[in-house]
């Protein structure tokens, strides 16, 4: 054989959270758990398709009449009820036509999309995270180009936020710093703000003209469709431009069609054109236009009026079930390690404890007892169930009894 062209190149570390559930999968262990990625499991441990979106499937079959390219933005019914799941129905915005929409693969597509758009018109090379955040929110803005930085975030003394850190620090940022705030169900520590906290945040963007970036991929997962937005809705009240980035992963139980969308709030309506028609441009640079299918399920859903309901309930489903089990969580580990306090796991939020469990001990759980978190102590508890839980709970309390 000649040469090969390939014959340096090395193996990538395999990804912080997907690299887990592919370890995951070739574990032959009947009793292996997956708390690792961030998918919803119902009580029998499958992760559901929807009823509302199989109907909407159902219905999606018999209209589909054409298999030609989207506009570059996307499918326009879905784009305008993201606007309206995000906004609210009768917001002013929308009214103003002042809110730039377009369709992305997924909630890292609208990063990606976002990340560019601000390297590229906003003159900026730095963004800041939450110390920590979502692995790869630092994998997609560095490889647009950008620097990344963290604010103060997490606090593992109290298992709490570190509020007055996170606010003296986003104080300092010069103006037109990017800065990425997560609506919600903040991933990895599922710690959010509270209201008087995300009314400061408002205030220092304000006042420093500072460019926030908001990752809303949980929707429907903490409180509520609306509750989750109130972040959103301050920043609107306040009269602030920003971005928003969201996705439908989760919130429709779709991970694999790959729905989500950038919104960017702009001054006015002429804005709004100009921005639409530069990421437009970025879409066309990067994959040309998006793909169809998920995003017409999500546009009939949330625009039929029986469908939104039954979605409605099924992601209250979702919500509470989650609720329960990090209860039952908190409560089973504190049964087995009665001299731990495990009610931080309480106030946490959506998906995702942030356990508090060393590196070491999660590395031992993968190895000794087949149950895959991510390194950093972070437990998807929407995977947990009745059949699984006391498994997890015996196994954290026999690596760290006596720790
Ligand atoms: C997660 O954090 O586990 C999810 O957002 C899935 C992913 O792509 O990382």
């Amino acid at each position: 054989m000649a040469t090969s062209l390939f014959s340096d190149i090395h193996m990538a570390a395999p990804d912080a959270i997907l690299g887990i559930t592919e370890a995951f999968r070739n574990d032959p262990t009947p009793t292996k758990v997956n708390l690792g990625v961030g998918v919803y499991q119902d009580a029998q441990g499958r992760i559901p398709v929807l009823n509302s979106v199989q109907q909407a499937a159902k219905i999606w079959a018999t209209q589909e009449d054409t298999k030609t390219y989207l506009p570059i933005d996307g499918v326009p019914g879905f784009i305008q009820a993201n606007q309206e799941l995000l906004f609210g129905k009768d917001s002013s915005l929308l009214k103003e036509k002042r809110v730039a929409t377009v369709q992305s693969v997924g909630g890292s597509g609208g990063l990606k999309l976002g990340i560019e758009f601000i390297k590229r018109f906003m003159g900026q090379d730095t963004i800041y995270v939450s110390d920590p955040s979502w692995e790869n929110h630092r994998v997609i803005f560095e490889a647009a180009g950008m620097k990344v930085e963290t604010y103060p975030y997490y606090d593992p003394q109290s298992f709490g936020l570190r509020a007055a850190d996170m606010l003296s620090t986003l104080r300092t940022l010069k103006p037109r710093t990017p800065v990425l705030l997560h609506a919600c169900c903040h991933n990895p520590t599922g710690v959010d703000l509270d209201e008087s906290t995300w009314k400061e945040v408002v205030d220092i963007c304000a006042e420093r003209e500072l460019i926030p970036f908001i990752d809303f991929a949980y929707q429907g997962f903490a409180d509520g469709i609306v509750p989750d937005s109130r972040p959103i809705q301050l920043f609107v009240e306040k009269g602030l431009t920003f971005f928003v980035a969201n996705s439908f992963a989760k919130s429709f139980s779709i991970y694999r069609e790959r729905v989500g969308a950038l919104s960017v709030v702009t001054g006015s309506q002429k804005e709004a054109a100009a921005v639409t028609s530069q990421i437009k441009r970025i879409v066309r640079m990067i994959y040309s236009s998006p793909p169809s299918y998920g995003a017409q399920l999500v546009a009939i859903v949330l625009s039929h009026p029986e469908l939104r309901p039954m979605w409605e309930n099924e992601l209250g489903e979702m919500r509470n079930r989650i609720h329960e089990m990090r209860h039952l969580f908190a409560q089973k580990l504190k049964a087995v390690l009665p001299d731990k306090d495990f009610a931080f796991i309480l106030n946490q939020r959506g998906m995702f404890s942030y356990s508090g469990l060393s590196v070491d001990v999660m590395k031992a759980l993968r190895e000794k007892y087949h149950v895959y978190g991510l390194d950093s102590g972070r437990i998807c508890v929407a995977a947990l169930n009745h059949s699984n839980v006391d498994y997890v709970c015996e196994s954290v309390a026999s690596l760290v009894k006596g720790t």
